[in-house]
């Protein structure tokens, strides 16, 4: 029997937890302890004291926001009420992280790995439970090796420090990666990795040789040490429910000398509609050295309630032959050759980031960026959206007013690298995806709360035109609206509802590689990987 008198002594048992995660003064308070057990803890791992005091920043270090701030990359995860790390460590050598995974574990607390930081919900450096930030930045080195075709770069490296390290030594190769200059390595070809290359070369994961992480236990595994099911998991999976990825070795891919980009603009004046519609039916069709996205636009005019919509390409070759290429494939485009700009590989990278084709490719070294408030969402698109329905689209984009959308085409090399070849599903019968992007720059709840529900109408609008059962969706598009795990539970059936979306299939896999790796669940974020449920693991 349970006597009165403990009642009150088991209710401060059980809400105990709840005081030390919800009351900001007790945690504030706290954290001088955690940083001195941290610290302490480092020490018992052999990491010498003089070496920690460079890497551990508690939040009275007066670079403690400096280094928070400098990798946010969404303003709405930079308000004075958002959860702020316990610790951050930014490692510079391998036996900090190992040392970092180890006391993080200890401490009980959860460990969030940032590499770019370009998570479009903030789930590298914010969670709503204790946290400590393992921040990868300075761990950036990279080692390209031209006669093996091949390239050594670390997590904390950006695409644009790699970019540009593989032209200083060779203007004849490049590699497959996003657009964005300041997109972290480890993040970005963990999840997935795309960029305008991919109907002829595939994802960045398409393109990756060997990697090296550290595991729930500490050690350093390579593709030898940590077995194909890992490194399978690991090239596409996001590597945060997995371990800490530390570097990869990349497939450099040959890319001409010269090659071709185009910016064109055309409105319903134009026939617009006319000429998406011809482009849904050649865009994943076309020469796979072609990639031509779209931006769909609502007018910001008052006065023209208008859709712009904006061909934006890279060619990988002469604009002679790009011309031929559109004049038989996508006439209906009624592109100029007055319209094309010829350049190396390097300079395609700069007019992508929105600098001029001549700008210094120093540029792409820039770790700085302009941040806005932003929100993302992601669809695939598997059967051509009819003219009408396209027209009523547009209306209701009219009539929200922001969301715009961005058509990447697929199918080239995507639609011949099997389904199950890599976590990331979504390839042969998808013509193209659809990005849902928001930014702005007014911190006002208010208005975040309208664009976000503006982003979610729009999607809900398109439901019909898009893919179902599951509506998939790209990891690196993170959105939590799609679903989320409570952290302390890691429920299976909870994840299973975004790990469907973002991988099909391969989320069975996804999730036994995991069970094997980390039993315990110490990888895990809003939309990690969970293990197995207890009944059928045993
Ligand atoms: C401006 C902008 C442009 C973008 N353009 C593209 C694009 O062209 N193509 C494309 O594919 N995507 C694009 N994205 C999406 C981008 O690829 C993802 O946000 C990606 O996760 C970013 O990686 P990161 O290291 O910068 O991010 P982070 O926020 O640091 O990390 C993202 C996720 O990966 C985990 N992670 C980070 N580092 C490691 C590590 N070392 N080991 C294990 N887990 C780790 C984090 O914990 C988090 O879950 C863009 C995003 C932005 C904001
Ligand atoms: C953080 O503050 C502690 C205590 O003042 C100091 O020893 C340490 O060097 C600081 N860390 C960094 C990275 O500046
Ligand atoms: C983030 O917020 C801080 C404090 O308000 C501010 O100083 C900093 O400029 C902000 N970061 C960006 C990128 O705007
Ligand atoms: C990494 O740390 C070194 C030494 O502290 C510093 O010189 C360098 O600028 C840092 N690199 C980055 C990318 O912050
Ligand atoms: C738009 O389509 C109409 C009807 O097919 C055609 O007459 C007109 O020339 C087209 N306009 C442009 C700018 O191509
Ligand atoms: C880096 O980019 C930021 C943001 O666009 C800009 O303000 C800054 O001048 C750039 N720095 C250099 C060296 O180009
Ligand atoms: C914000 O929204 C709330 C609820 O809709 C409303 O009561 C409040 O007046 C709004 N604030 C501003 C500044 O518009």
């Amino acid at each position: 029997m349970l006597s009165p008198t403990m009642f009150p002594f088991l209710l401060l048992l059980v809400l105990f937890p709840f005081f030390t995660s919800i009351s900001q003064p007790f945690r504030v308070a706290a954290s001088d302890s955690i940083y001195d057990n941290f610290a302490s803890c480092l020490t018992k791992n052999g990491i010498p004291s003089g070496q920690i005091s460079n890497i551990l920043y508690s939040p009275t270090n007066t670079s403690f926001n400096s280094v928070l701030q400098a990798h946010v990359r969404n303003l709405r995860f930079n308000t004075s009420s958002t959860r702020k790390p316990s610790i951050i460590v930014a490692p510079l050598e391998i036996p900090h992280v190992q040392a970092a995974v180890l006391c993080t574990k200890g401490a009980g607390l959860e460990l969030k790995i940032r590499s770019g930081g370009h998570d479009y919900e903030g789930i590298s450096y914010v969670s709503d439970v204790p946290f400590i930030i393992l921040d990868m930045f300075n761990l950036s080195s990279i080692t390209v090796d031209i006669p093996s075709e091949s390239a050594w770069v670390q997590a904390g490296a950006t695409v644009g420090e790699l970019y540009y390290r593989i032209w200083e030594k060779s203007n004849a190769y490049g590699f497959p990666a996003g657009l964005c200059p300041t997109l972290g390595v480890g993040g970005h070809i963990s999840g997935g990795g795309y960029g305008a290359m991919l109907r002829r070369f595939g994802l960045s994961v398409d393109n990756v040789l060997d990697a090296q992480i550290v595991d729930v236990k500490g050690q350093v595994l390579d593709r030898k040490a940590m077995g194909e099911d890992l490194f399978w998991a690991i090239r596409g999976g996001g590597g945060a429910s997995f371990g800490v990825v530390l570097a990869y070795k990349l497939k450099l891919v040959q890319v001409p000398e010269i090659v071709t980009v185009f910016n064109v603009q055309r409105t319903e004046a134009e026939n617009a509609t006319d000429i998406l519609v011809q482009w849904q039916n050649v865009a994943d069709k076309i020469d796979n050295g072609l990639f031509i996205r779209v931006l769909v636009q609502p007018s910001t005019s008052e006065s023209q309630k208008i859709i712009r919509l904006t061909f934006i390409a890279l060619y990988l070759g002469d604009s002679d032959s790009l011309m031929s290429v559109m004049n038989a494939g996508f006439p209906a485009l009624g592109l100029q050759k007055s319209d094309c700009k010829e350049g190396s590989w390097i300079q395609s990278m700069l007019f992508w980031s929105n600098f001029d084709i001549g700008a210094k490719p120093e540029l792409l070294l820039n770790r700085t960026s302009d941040v806005n408030f932003l929100k993302r969402k992601s669809d695939y698109v598997q059967t051509p959206i009819p003219k009408d329905a396209l027209t009523s689209i547009f209306n209701k984009m009219v009539q929200l007013g922001k969301p715009g959308l961005v058509f990447n085409p697929y199918g080239g090399r995507m639609s011949e690298i099997p389904a199950n070849e890599t976590p990331f599903p979504h390839r042969a019968g998808i013509i193209y995806k659809i990005q849902y992007s928001v930014n702005w720059d007014d911190a006002s709840p208010n208005i975040t709360n309208q664009y976000l529900e503006q982003a979610r109408e729009l999607y809900s609008f398109t439901t019909p035109y898009v893919s179902s059962n599951p509506r998939q969706a790209f990891l690196n598009y993170r959105d939590l609206d799609i679903g989320t795990t409570d952290n302390g539970k890691n429920s299976y059936s909870e994840g299973e509802v975004y790990g469907r979306k973002y991988f099909k299939d391969n989320f069975d896999r996804l999730v036994k590689v995991k069970t094997v790796v980390d039993p315990e669940n110490f990888f895990k974020n809003e939309q990690s990987i969970p293990t197995l449920p207890a009944r059928s693991f045993r």
